[in-house]
């Protein structure tokens, strides 16, 4: 190691600090929570030359909205909040397979015409990545290809070649030789992402980060990469089911909570623009226990269905299970259709899916699972071109929602023809028409619809 640096270690969980690595903390007695930091001593006089700062107002300063770059890939643009943003580090995460590479490369191929992008990879070889792009058709000769994990060489080619768009697969590869850690430990992650944001910083170029998920679902280690980055996108989905979903957690340049949905084809990521038809495809006919909902993804309404079994427990414990929404949110709707409805829940097992695999926790949809539990119980279908919203607290009454309106019109436009929802929300949504609009204000009067 250079002379005039050396490595402390720090507890991340307290900040305690250490001259050498522990595998407990001394001060919170966590483990395995210490990394390794790099502190370069200050040079002497350095304080001296520095420039004074200025300060400005903010009517002063001057931005420029038609500068982000549009991918043309409409569900990653909106997902950005527009486009990319020239000098932006954007991160995306995922499960090992999920299709990140997939995805970069194909906003590589759209962007390629105009833009000169530099694609950096640790994880595979050339061959590989040609044998990727052969399967998405043409790419332009601006895309250019780097196999390297050496840090300090990758920043000297980015220096030399200026180029618009940095993609980096993966960061868990990247290595710099001034730390002493292996790659993937969080001090090279942390490490290697500085200098990443240097770069976008310094010469406005936009960066792609990959980044794997761990087990517990981070980006190598306790979030230490989603508070350097401008933006964090994960990228999950079922990987057995053929759809993706592309899911912004932070935007410093636009909405967080908007999404947007891929699915995983021969030739790379399809477009999916109307993801509501898409996730009802073969719904069962005339069953009971099968109710459609309505969650609002961002800015967009998106139709599920909720599927439920109830059925008789051989055994004193009631089996439960929720898949795809919250285990405990079921546990409590069952309670109050128990406590309020007088449903005898208690010795049936339940079981709730929300079909396709998609994962929804909003409150709204708390009326289609409670719908669906009471359809199957009472062994009864639920009208197929009927839809519900809405939240259910613990007295059994049914609670607005927000965006009431997007909702309905995103039922309609699908072609149902009732739509049971809050009480309270039918006054906002009577603009709409050409849909019949049940409110109710407590379970009871759902269980006296079925
Ligand atoms: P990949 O982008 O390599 O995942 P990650 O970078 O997140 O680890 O995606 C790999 C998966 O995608 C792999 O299981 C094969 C599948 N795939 C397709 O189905 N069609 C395609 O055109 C491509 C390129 C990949
Ligand atoms: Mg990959």
């Amino acid at each position: 190691m250079a002379k005039g640096k050396k490595s402390i270690f720090f507890c991340q969980n307290c900040g305690h600090e250490e001259g050498k690595w522990l595998g407990q903390c001394p001060a919170c007695k966590e483990w395995n929570t210490f990394v390794e930091e790099k502190v370069t001593a200050a040079r002497p006089g350095a304080a001296r030359q520095m420039k004074e700062a200025e300060v400005v107002a903010l009517s002063g300063v001057s931005t420029d909205e038609e500068a982000r770059i549009k991918t043309t890939i409409e569900e990653m643009d909106r997902v950005l909040g527009g486009g990319i943003v020239p000098g932006s580090l954007v991160l995306v995460g995922g499960d090992p397979g999920i299709g990140k590479s997939t995805l970069l490369l194909q906003v590589c191929q759209k962007l390629s015409q105009e833009k000169e992008i530099l694609y950096i990879s640790g994880e595979e070889s050339l061959a590989q990545i040609k044998l990727r792009a052969n399967r998405m058709g043409p790419f332009k000769d601006n895309l250019l290809l780097l196999c390297e994990t050496n840090l300090e060489l990758i920043r000297s080619v980015i220096e030399k070649r200026r180029p618009q768009l940095v993609v980096i697969d993966s960061i868990q590869t990247m290595y710099s030789e001034e730390v002493a850690s292996a790659p993937g430990s969080v001090s090279q992650v942390r490490e290697s992402t500085n200098v990443f944001m240097q770069l976008a910083k310094g010469l406005g170029i936009s960066i792609f980060i990959v980044g794997h998920v761990t087990k517990e679902g981070t980006v190598a280690g306790p979030r230490v990469l989603e508070h350097m980055v401008d933006t964090v996108l994960y990228f999950e989905g079922d990987r057995h089911a053929s759809y993706r979903i592309l899911r912004g957690v932070k935007n410093r340049f636009g909405s967080t909570n908007e999404i947007g949905v891929f699915e995983m084809r021969q030739d790379g990521l399809q477009e999916v623009a109307n993801p509501s038809e898409y996730m009802l495809s073969g719904r069962p006919e005339n069953s009971s226990g099968s109710v459609v909902a309505c969650s609002m993804e961002g800015t967009r309404p998106i139709l599920i269905e909720i599927q439920a079994l109830v059925c008789q427990s051989n055994f004193g414990m009631p089996r439960r299970t929720a898949a795809g929404t919250d285990y405990n949110r079921v546990n409590l709707l069952m309670a109050v259709l128990e406590k309020r409805a007088g449903l005898h829940l208690s010795n049936y097992d339940a079981y709730v899916n929300i079909a396709g695999g998609i994962k929804m926790n909003e409150p709204a949809i708390d009326l289609g699972i409670v719908m669906a539990l009471i359809s199957s119980y009472k062994n009864r279908p639920i009208d197929e071109k009927m839809i519900v919203f809405g939240e259910v607290g613990l007295s059994g009454e049914v609670r607005a929602v927000n965006m009431p309106e997007q909702r309905v019109a995103e039922a309609k436009k699908l072609g149902f023809e009732t739509c049971v929802l809050p009480e309270v929300s039918r006054d906002l949504v009577k603009g709409v028409k050409g849909i019949r609009l049940v409110g109710v204000k407590t379970i009871n009067e759902v269980l006296s619809l079925l």
